[in-house]
């Protein structure tokens, strides 16, 4: 079957890719990454971890190689604290050693953090090499894969060293969705939920339905049937394609803009989940599950501000909730956690910038000086220990 496409542009910079998306693609990788990457590319690293590797990477080895790739894998920790600075020295020692050249490539494969980490390695490596993501988790596939944002942790706070740094394709294959854990569903379809929360109505219906009707508790088991395939692909194109209407026109999320259509947008739920994240030193929370808490907590302080109403603000809490369980956070000390604010890369000039509703599919950007720490506080309060 012919895989759909979702086109990337760059708000006019030549610079423009395509994510494929369909079933049974990963057989035919090697072929993709070649018409991604022209004739000149020789070697390929191909970039993973164990687990990921063990399932579907024999298979986009053997692909790459039949497309005339000489392929040299490396395979990184499985987990957030991998994605750091030891991983990235290693990482470029390998393409080092591996004499990679400029007409090299990159390929990732695996979810965000390979993908992070790959794509910041390839975008310093000889000031830049091509790269290709393979986004195996829900969460790189509607998220992290497209829109060239690459980066590492440090101890100062998540994804603080990175660039912006554009792939040359990505391949999204559903059927690696079959042996996700229900927990790495859950946090995908949390990303997922953000999305339709910040897009519009249309969107966050459509990632509503879709979690009545497959609850990620059941998703992998029908994911062999037809329908559930056929509805999984129209969710993946619509998410997409809402995260390429955006990247289009804000590709480096320029710091000045208030809008609605800045990719800022996307940060919706951020600022408490990259908190959460930290102060639970990365071991607690997937990152999307903590995004479930930070969708919850701004559309409270939304509440508590009124520019939102009390009925929207149900309708969203209502789709968080579907998705499933998130881990308990009666124990998260508040006080450590608004401090931790101050460290949030959506700070710009002396003051953070919240993402918050007007309605589903409005969102507005304030900054914290226009909200009392008290009703953030009051916010946190309600989401977290009731
Ligand atoms: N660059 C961006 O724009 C962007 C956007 C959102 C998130 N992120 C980053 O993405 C990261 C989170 O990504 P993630 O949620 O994909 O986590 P992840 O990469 O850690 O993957 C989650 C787990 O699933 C396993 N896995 C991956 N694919 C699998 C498959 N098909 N079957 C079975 N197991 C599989 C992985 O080995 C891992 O254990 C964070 O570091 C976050 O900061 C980046
Ligand atoms: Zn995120």
């Amino acid at each position: 079957m012919d895989a759909r496409k979702v086109l990337i542009e760059l708000g006019g910079r030549p610079h423009v890719y395509q994510v494929n998306i369909g079933r049974e693609l990963l057989p035919a990788g090697g072929a993709w990454a070649r018409s991604c990457l022209g004739a000149d590319a020789g070697k390929i690293a191909l970039i993973s971890n164990r687990k990921v590797f063990g399932l579907y990477g024999e298979e986009v080895r053997e692909s790459l190689a039949a497309s005339g790739f000489e392929v040299c894998v490396w395979l990184m920790g499985d987990g957030e604290e991998y994605k750091n600075f030891e991983s990235l020295t290693e990482i470029l020692n390998f393409f080092g050693r591996r004499n990679l050249r400029r007409t090299d490539a990159v390929v990732a494969l695996g979810g965000g953090v390979v993908g992070d980490l790959a794509g910041f390695a390839a975008s310093v490596y000889l000031r830049g090499i091509s790269y290709l993501q393979i986004p195996t988790t829900l969460l790189a596939m509607i998220d992290s894969s497209v829109g060239g944002k690459t980066g590492i942790n440090t101890d100062f706070g998540k994804n603080l060293i990175g660039s912006f740094y554009q792939p040359n394709g990505v391949l999204v294959d559903v059927g690696t969705l079959q042996t996700l854990e229900k927990r790495e569903l859950v946090a995908g379809f949390c990303e997922a939920v953000k999305q339709g929360a910040v897009g519009g109505r249309e969107l966050f219906d459509e990632t509503g339905e879709f979690l009545q009707n497959y609850p990620p508790g059941q998703l992998r088991k029908r994911l062999g049937d037809e329908d559930c395939l056929q509805s999984t692909e129209n969710l993946l194109v619509s998410q997409i394609s809402f995260k390429a209407a955006i990247v289009k026109q804000d590709e480096r999320e320029e710091t000045v803009r208030i809008d609605a259509k800045s990719r800022k947008i996307l940060n919706f739920g951020h600022t408490t989940a990259h908190a959460l994240e930290k102060i639970t030193d990365y071991r607690y929370f997937k990152h999307g599950e903590a995004v479930g808490y930070g969708i919850l907590v701004a559309g409270e302080i939304s509440k508590k501000l009124e520019i939102c109403s009390q009925d929207s603000i149900e309708l969203l809490n209502g789709v968080v909730r579907s998705v499933g369980n998130l881990p308990d956070t009666k124990n998260i000390r508040l006080d450590d956690l608004l401090d931790l604010f101050i460290y949030d890369k959506k700070t710009i000039g002396k003051s953070l910038q919240w993402i918050l509703l007007e309605d589903i599919g409005k969102p507005t950007i304030l900054t914290g000086r226009d909200i009392p720490r008290s009703l953030i506080k009051e916010s946190l309060l309600e989401v977290l220990h009731k």
